[in-house]
């Protein structure tokens, strides 16, 4: 295992990069294998009552059209996946009250009468929330740290606090579920150091999965100015993730083949071994617009079903007929 200053060490080297990429692909030929496990993503709320300065979606606004997908369209979304071969669901959207427990409850069981695995990423809400969430079946949860840098996750995220964000993380380890967290790569004033400590902090709390994502600014956020995260960079934290939590689920990122029109597949071959295709239709692509420029906002769920296996088949891997679960339990 590295320590803080190897790990820095590397993320500072980029003479090394092909060598870090390999290995990591290694590690993950290894450990999880050639199958790369499909998840069906279904935005289903654009609507957010945060404003962390990044997002596309924070509440402030004015000019995103906003849209909410109620449950019957969002079971027919999820039948048609798991017609499709999907073998898991995401369930994301903005933090929209809306969506009461009781609510989450009702979609949360449609779902599973699908006989899928359902993952959540709904952002943060209370104990019993979750409890009830995973009492209907939800079987992971989704909630990146996106910094570790206590006084820059202060800044991006007014009115919201880091110690919360860790108790839910907790919360969702307590409960079972198994917990997704990752961070945001390229972020104004974040530090190579803070990079490292990102990666330390999946380990620490021994996540099931971790999604890595290089920032990119959006033209209605306070960040509109800053630089776009590198994708180079992205992909180095992603690939010393895998070195460092050797058998966990690590999506290709779709904001890294924003930034790269192989991204996904360079991911694939660095480390990752999940990708999240998008599964509803375009009526709702192009609104839930975290950054600018994300792809398929055009597509439709089956051209990116059948787009991204091929991709997948050919450089020699396979689409995983299994939930795929984390090898990281016990
Ligand atoms: N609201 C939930 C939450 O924040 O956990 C889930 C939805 S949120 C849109 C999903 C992820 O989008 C966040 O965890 C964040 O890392 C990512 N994201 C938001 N704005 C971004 C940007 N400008 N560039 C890259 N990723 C971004
Ligand atoms: Fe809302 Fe999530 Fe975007 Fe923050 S990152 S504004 S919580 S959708
Ligand atoms: Fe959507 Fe390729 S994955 S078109």
């Amino acid at each position: 295992m590295l320590n803080k200053a190897q790990i820095i060490d590397i993320l500072k080297d980029n003479s090394i990069n092909e060598e870090l990429f390999q290995k990591a692909d290694k590690i993950r030929k290894e450990k999880v294998g050639d199958n790369v496990h499909l998840r069906g993503l279904i935005e289903f709320s654009n609507i957010c009552k945060r404003s962390c300065k990044y997002c596309g979606l924070r509440s402030a606004d004015k000019f995103i059209d906003r849209y909410r997908i109620l449950k019957d369209e969002i079971v027919k979304y999820a039948k048609h996946a798991v017609d499709m071969g999907y073998k898991t669901l995401v369930l994301q959207s903005g933090e929209d009250d809306y969506y009461t427990q009781e609510r989450m409850v009702d979609i949360i069981k449609g779902i599973k009468k699908l006989d899928v695995a359902l993952t959540l990423s709904i952002g943060e809400r209370s104990f019993e929330d979750y409890k009830a969430f995973k009492d209907a079946g939800a079987d992971r949860y989704l909630i990146r740290i996106e910094t570790t840098d206590r006084n820059l996750y202060k800044k991006l995220h007014p009115n919201m606090s880091f110690d919360n964000r860790i108790r839910c993380l907790k919360d969702l380890g307590t409960l079972g579920y198994e917990v997704g967290t990752g961070c945001l790569v390229g972020l104004p004033e974040q530090s190579v150091e803070s990079l490292a400590d990102d990666i330390l902090f999946f380990k620490e709390i021994n996540a099931d999965m971790v999604g890595i994502g290089p920032f990119i600014p959006h033209p209605h956020t306070p960040l509109k100015d800053a630089a776009t995260g590198s994708f180079t960079m992205a992909l180095k934290v992603m690939a010393l993730t895998r070195i460092m939590l050797p058998d966990i689920n690590i999506p290709a990122t779709t904001a890294m083949e924003t930034l790269n029109p192989n991204g996904r597949i360079i991911a694939l071959q660095s480390g990752a071994n999940v990708v999240m295709p998008n599964v509803t239709t375009t009526d709702y692509r192009a609104k839930y617009e975290i950054y600018p420029n994300k792809i398929c906002i055009t597509e439709n769920p089956d051209k990116c079903f059948n787009c991204i296996g091929a991709k997948i088949k050919s450089i020699g891997r396979n689409i995983s007929t299994t939930y795929g679960f984390s090898h990281n339990k016990g």
